[in-house]
């Protein structure tokens, strides 16, 4: 038995799709358990480049079976658009793919929401996908579950409640989406295909897994530092990155955790606003970006540039019990004179190795000290094997 997890240890966009991709043969079970379409993994299937959003990279592979847990926000638009690249991939997806009920569905009028919040000045940038408005209706306990597609009067009735709740700030952002009646006539043509995708013994059948010694392997989205408790808060993601969250979103026990994968880029990259104390505004960071290729997945946004973090790592190493790294794109940095590591942060005039806890002190926090280390011309891409 083996329930390993991959997470990522910066902002997201670590390259998780990839090692997720490459540990896949040697996994049974591979699961996202949190987030939703705001993640984009990329994975190299038969010389192309595909981006999941929602469903599991482990469906590339065909052995393995893909949960989906009860932490998770499905948009069903691209949930279906998935699984119809994967069916023009002659990939099986039927018997393979499983959602927990308890998933719960972005809907129009979340995505309205963020749409509207972002256009305000001090915006987060998000990723615009509705994922914070749908997790505050599910911390409201008013979150459309996955599990009511299969009744349709049951169905409207919650979205009915769900409008009725949301009714001021729908009407001050001028909303024109669908009504509730419309929502559920347009859910409907979806039914078909998502319902036999719910599987009600889901925590069951997954135990049943653990238990038969299956191999584990979970799918972390987003980064450490977009959690939305231990991020940069508040310019984080609304869901639980970190592996304790990954567990919880699946319905794990803690217990059964055997190995963690943090997944690090070579140097550091964020997209959308927030504090990022090694960030380079220069020639620098334009040169990883350009270089690195370092736009968003799911939106297309430049990201923001800077050398290895090593304060973020060690505290992202520390809360997530990392037991091996994976460091990603250190092809990127072929070419560079000298490379930069950033070994500690400056608060005010204080010296840290480890990232504050107060969110105040990290918006303050500015490089204190940096290793630099030379460079190499040499290309490195497609390297298998370290060896001087
Ligand atoms: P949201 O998750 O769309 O609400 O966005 C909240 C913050 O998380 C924004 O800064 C986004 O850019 C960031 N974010 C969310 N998902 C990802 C991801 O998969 N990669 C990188 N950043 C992300």
């Amino acid at each position: 038995m083996s329930v390993r997890a991959v997470v990522g240890l910066q902002w997201g966009d670590e390259g998780k799709g990839k090692i997720i991709d490459f540990l896949s043969p040697g996994a049974d079970v591979v699961a996202r358990c949190q987030g939703g379409p705001n993640a984009g993994h990329s994975v190299w299937y038969e010389g192309q480049l595909h981006v999941l959003h929602t469903l599991s990279c482990g469906l590339f592979h065909p052995q393995t079976e893909c949960y989906h847990g009860h932490s998770m926000v499905i948009n069903p638009y691209t949930l279906a658009d998935e699984l119809v690249l994967l069916t023009k991939l002659g990939i099986t997806w039927k018997g393979r793919a499983f959602f927990s009920p308890r998933a719960q569905l972005i809907l129009p009028c979340h995505l309205a929401i963020d749409e509207a919040r972002e256009k305000k000045r001090g915006a987060l940038g998000t990723t615009k996908k509705g994922i914070g408005p749908t997790y505050e209706s599910r911390a409201a306990r008013r979150g459309i579950l996955l599990d009511y597609l299969r009744d349709s009067s049951l169905l409207l009735e919650k979205i009915e409640a769900l409008h009725t709740a949301l009714e001021p700030e729908l009407t001050a952002i001028h909303y024109d989406g669908p009504s509730p009646e419309k929502v559920v006539r347009d859910l409907r043509a979806f039914c078909d295909t998502l319902i036999p995708l719910l599987r009600d013994a889901f925590t069951e059948r997954l135990h049943e897994a653990l238990g038969d010694g299956k191999r584990i392997l979970l799918e972390g989205a987003q980064g450490h530092f977009l959690d939305l408790d231990l991020g940069t808060i508040p310019f984080v993601t609304s869901s639980r990155t970190t592996a304790a969250g990954l567990l919880d979103g699946l319905g794990l026990p803690p217990s059964a955790l055997t190995g963690v994968f943090g997944v690090a880029k070579a140097y550091t990259t964020r997209v959308g606003n927030g504090p990022f104390p090694a960030e380079l505004n220069d020639a620098t960071g334009e040169r990883l970006r350009k270089v690195g290729a370092e736009y968003g997945a799911t939106t297309g946004r430049p990201r923001r540039c800077g050398w290895l973090d090593a304060v973020m790592l060690r505290t992202a190493c520390d809360v997530n019990g990392v037991t091996a790294i994976a460091l990603t794109k250190l092809d990127v940095l072929t070419g560079f004179e000298t490379i930069e590591v950033v070994t500690a942060w400056d608060v005010d005039g204080t010296i840290v190795e480890r990232v504050p806890d107060s969110p105040v002190a990290i918006e303050r926090a500015r490089i204190g000290s940096v290793e630099t280390f030379p460079g190499w011309t040499e290309d490195i891409t497609g390297v298998q094997e370290f060896s001087s």
